[in-house]
Order: structure tokens, then C-alpha cells, then sequence
């Protein structure tokens, strides 16, 4: 079967036809997929009734995984219900029960619910990330996106201007500071110690540029606090108008793939008395937005 894809809205995202996840990819498929990916920035393959080992494998086609020892997490590994490499994004503990409202954990996860690019918290931030859905609740939870190229390029001449050299401060601090979850022990202080990221960014292959925003960014260095604060809210604002907005609305079995140096996303509200099981798994960047500073 040939591969098709089929656009979900004007300007990114589309649907994928004839590639079966579950098995290995030949080198055209791989390359077909990459160039989708260059192209659309999120794709949605239907049915794909996965394993976590599946999905690591397919994962892998398209580069190493990230691969972090500390700084993006307050669940310990041991706490964890799946295989390293996979990262649970359900509201599920390790016994397969649904977190409590009161949880720390839980108010952790509820971060996710703003406007983001995965790991833009780490030195060098994630490329893709792939989500898997085995369980969805009957209502809500969709998954938002939004093209932070076509974003870039809406800005008018003066703001493009002045964001262009910039750089941001992200910390897992900032985007759990903005729902009131501040409740950080030190250890997780010092582990998300903010890092440094430049907030235009261009693509490798096409060259085109984007915004690189996200509820992790803090800071703008050069800049008082309130006035970067307020600039990133008008400029997140201004990046998640309705045009540039693809909301994915799950389907079980659905793998839905998207580019963190190009888009934001943001988890959608669903009734937390049902079961959302889904897992990710997350490439690693090649390079950091700037040089970042050594580490001390
Ligand atoms: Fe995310």
C-alpha cells in the first residue's frame, strides 16, 4: 500500500494512510515520514494498535531517545508503571489506579494543560514526540496544536524584529509557578534550574523559522520580569490564534506525532473519574537553540 497523506487543517498536521507502525519501516517509508514531518509538523496515524515495545521501536526510525538522568520529573523511575523510555502521560499510579486530585503528582501532570513544547526545560529539547493512545476517556482530553512557523511569520515587521536575538529562560519552575503549583522541594529546585533557549529558532532542513514559546519560558534575559512575563503571554496569545490551531480529538489506537521545534500543544480537560492511558515516547534534539553555558 502507498502512503497518503491527507491534510487536517489548511496549513499543518495530516493524516497518515498505508504505514503500519507496529512493524519495522523501510528506508523510503522513514524518509516519507520525515519529509511529512518537515512538511505538516504533526501527523495522525489511525489504528495503531501498539505495544510499548512497538512503540519504541517505530520511534526509533527517526533518531536516539531522550535519554535524561534527572530535571523533568518528580515521580522516581521506581514509581513508574512502564518500561524505561516510555513516559506515562496517564492519570493511572503504578498499581493501575487514577491519581488522587490531591496528589502532587497529579498537579504536576494538570501543567500540561498550558500551552507548551516538550522538554523546552532541558539544555537541548526534545525533536519529536510521539503519543500513543491505549485508553481515552469518553469525553474531552483532546490534544491541541499550533504551528508556531505560521506564527513566526504572522508576526508584523516590528515584533519580528525585536524577538529575533532574544533568549528565554525555561524551567519545569515557571510552567507549575503559572497554575499555582509551587510546592517544589530543593532537590527539584536545583534540578530545574532554568536553561537558556533562543525564542526564534530555525528548522534544520527547511529553514524556515518559528516561535519557540512555551509555558516553561520565564525570563527573557535582558529583561524585568513582569515585562518578559507580559510579552510571552501576548506573543502566546498571538501564536495560539484559532488559524493556527489543529485540536486532536482521540480515537483508541490512534499515534499521533509532532515536532517540538515547531509547534506547541496543550492536553485538554476530561473528567479525571475516567481512565486516560497514554504514553509517550520523545526524541532527543540534535542541538541546543544557543550555545549553552558549561555546566557548573
Ligand atoms: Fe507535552
Amino acid at each position: 500500500m502507498s502512503i497518503a497523506f491527507r491534510p487536517l487543517h489548511p496549513a499543518f498536521a495530516a493524516e497518515v494512510d498505508g504505514i503500519d507502525c507496529g512493524r519495522p519501516l523501510s528506508g523510503e517509508e522513514i524518509a516519507a515520514v520525515e519529509a511529512a514531518m518537515d512538511k505538516y509538523a504533526v501527523l495522525v496515524f489511525r489504528d495503531q494498535a501498539i505495544t510499548d515495545e512497538q512503540q519504541l521501536a517505530f520511534t526509533q526510525h527517526f533518531g536516539a531517545l531522550e535519554n535524561y538522568k534527572t530535571g523533568g520529573h518528580i515521580r522516581k523511575r521506581t514509581d513508574s508503571r512502564l518500561a524505561p523510555g516510555m513516559a506515562d502521560f496517564s492519570n493511572l499510579d503504578r498499581n493501575g489506579r487514577i491519581i488522587s486530585a490531591e496528589d502532587r503528582v497529579w498537579f504536576f501532570k494538570l501543567g500540561d494543560r498550558l500551552w507548551h513544547s516538550d522538554s523546552s526545560f532541558r539544555p537541548v529539547p526534545a525533536k519529536y514526540s510521539l503519543l500513543s493512545g491505549r485508553i481515552l476517556p469518553s469525553w474531552g482530553a483532546n490534544t491541541d496544536f499550533a504551528d508556531m512557523r505560521a506564527a513566526y511569520d504572522a508576526l508584523d515587521a516590528r515584533t519580528a524584529a525585536e524577538v529575533e536575538d532574544l533568549v528565554c529562560l525555561h524551567s519545569l519552575i515557571y510552567s507549575r509557578e503559572a497554575i499555582g503549583f509551587t510546592d517544589l522541594t530543593e532537590e527539584e529546585r536545583v534540578a530545574f534550574k532554568p536553561v537558556r533557549q533562543r525564542l526564534v529558532r530555525t528548522h534544520p532542513v527547511t529553514g524556515r523559522k518559528s516561535l519557540f514559546l512555551s509555558s516553561h519560558a520565564g525570563a527573557i534575559e535582558g529583561w524585568t520580569i513582569p515585562e518578559a512575563r507580559v510579552f510571552l503571554r501576548d506573543l502566546t496569545e498571538h501564536a495560539t490564534r484559532r488559524e493556527f490551531v489543529y485540536s486532536h480529538e482521540w480515537r483508541p489506537n490512534d499515534l499521533v506525532i509532532w515536532d517540538n521545534r515547531t509547534t506547541m500543544h496543550r492536553a485538554r480537560r476530561f473528567d479525571r473519574n475516567e481512565v486516560r492511558d497514554v504514553r509517550r515516547t520523545t526524541l532527543a534534539g540534535d542541538v541546543a537553540t544557543i550555545q549553552q553555558e558549561a555546566a557548573d
